[in-house]
């Protein structure tokens, strides 16, 4: 398995090019399923999970190709309604055909995703609206299966919780549902703005999306679409940091400022310089920087995709915060790696007190999910001495060509075969 080794210590300077956004990629991917005609879809990251899901399009019917950044899936005529356990395993955003092709086909079995290292994420709040949508469920062998031969009925549907893959998953079936659906409390994050915007361009009536309320009128068919997917929020801060805890100064190129305000914000709040000019976000280490608390919340809050980040760079800074997990109920697992560095954490349930250390020491660690990985990356670049981080499959889940872009930045860091 490929590790990656970094030399800490090193300040890191100069231009790096956000990719797009892997959370906005996935459901719009699953959203060519919705038509037979051809889709392009540009700045798509090259990324594990896209690969998984461009091989997933394959499998149910919709030839799809990636080149470069590009995907392009062909004209279809059949689609399958079977997602089975070996492609949904590898990927929980997979539970996102259930949508489209209960829509098209009236019909979709999906194997069950299984557990998941940050936390149970069951999928209760996509069934009950697709329920109250229509469809009959039974779980069978591991499998979801559903129908709705009649087709989906459009209705109001209020979620217990903002769940941003309910929201995508009801969009993707309600745009071909018979009537109007609302859905209330529904997720407000970009990547569900990307969205709708591709539905829309399909052929799509939605109206509302990235507010609590977005309200769909179905309609018989879709086409076709061309569609760049937005920059992505989570890398873009991840870098950000990076320029934090080095005490560097780096400018994020092609990126959207707008979709992460929150972020921007506590690293002003800790001290850091941030300027912002179009698609371009320049952070730069002025001063020693402060310890600020953050709690995670849905969007606009502060996202948990970034929690362990901010994590690693409170750390390094003299005094005391509190980070607060609200989003997941397990998503700490990089508490005890970070402590392998040295990091002064305690966990007390939704809680982690941090106690900042003058010095971190590199230590061999292992990723556990995608952004503690990247955690333990930032603390590795800060570390002294030589960093081994293990099962990095996870990271390159989500960070295209992480060592590159570290490595053009001037860190020291390979990734090893
Ligand atoms: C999306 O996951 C993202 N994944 C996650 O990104 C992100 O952490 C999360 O949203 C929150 O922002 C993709 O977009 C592919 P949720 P999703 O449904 O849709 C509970 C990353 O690192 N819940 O909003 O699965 C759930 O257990 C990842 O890129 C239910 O209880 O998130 C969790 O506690 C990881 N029942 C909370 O809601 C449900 O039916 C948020 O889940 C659905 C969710």
């Amino acid at each position: 398995m490929d590790k990656i080794i970094i030399n800490g210590g090193k300040k890191l300077c100069g231009q790096v090019k956000i990719s797009g956004s892997k959370n906005s990629a996935l459901p719009i991917l699953f959203a060519t399923l919705l038509t037979d005609d051809k889709c392009k879809i540009t700045n798509v990251p090259t990324l594990a999970d896209i690969k998984t899901t461009v091989d997933f399009l394959n499998f149910i019917g919709k030839p799809t190709t990636k080149k470069g950044s590009t995907v392009i899936a062909e004209t279809s005529s059949k689609l399958a309604s079977v997602a089975p356990y070996d492609l949904v395993r590898k990927m929980r955003a997979s539970v996102l055909v259930m949508g489209p092709l209960l829509a098209r086909l009236g019909k979709v079995d999906v194997s069950l995703p299984g557990g998941c290292a940050i936390g149970a994420r069951p999928i209760d709040i996509h069934i009950e609206a697709f329920k109250q949508m229509g469809a009959t469920v039974e779980i069978k062998q591991g499998y979801i299966k559903m129908s709705a031969h009649k087709g989906l009925k459009g209705c109001d549907i209020e979620f217990r919780f903002a769940s941003v893959g309910a929201t995508e998953n009801v969009l993707l079936a309600s745009v071909l549902a018979k009537g109007t659906t609302r859905i209330i409390n529904a997720a407000k994050e970009p990547e569900i703005e990307d969205l709708a915007d591709v539905l829309n361009k399909m052929g799509a009536k939605i109206t509302g999306a990235g507010t609590k309320i977005i309200t769909i009128e179905g309609v018989d068919k879709l086409n076709g679409f061309t569609h760049s997917v937005i920059p992505d929020r989570i890398e873009t801060a991840t870098y950000m940091i990076a320029a934090a805890i080095t005490k560097g100064e780096v400018s994020l190129l092609n990126t959207n400022s707008k979709h992460l305000q929150a972020v921007i914000d506590k690293l002003i709040e800790a001290g850091l310089s941030v300027k912002i000019k179009d698609t371009t976000i320049n952070v730069k280490w002025v001063k020693e920087l402060k310890p600020v608390n953050i709690k995670t919340e849905i969007y606009p809050g502060f996202p948990t995709d970034v929690q362990a980040q901010w994590m690693a760079l409170m750390t390094t800074i003299h005094g005391s915060c509190i980070i607060e997990e609200t989003v997941f109920e397990n998503r700490f697992l990089h508490v005890a790696e970070l402590q392998r560095f040295g990091a002064n954490l305690q966990i007390d349930g939704k809680k982690v007190y941090v106690t900042g250390v003058k010095n971190l020491s590199g230590a061999p660690v292992m990723v556990s999910d995608l952004r503690a990985g990247a955690a333990l990356v930032l603390a590795g670049l800060f570390a002294e001495g030589k960093s081994k981080i293990l099962r990095i499959y996870h990271l390159d889940r989500g960070y295209e060509r992480l060592e590159k872009k570290f490595t053009k930045l001037g860190a020291s860091i390979k990734r090893i075969k």
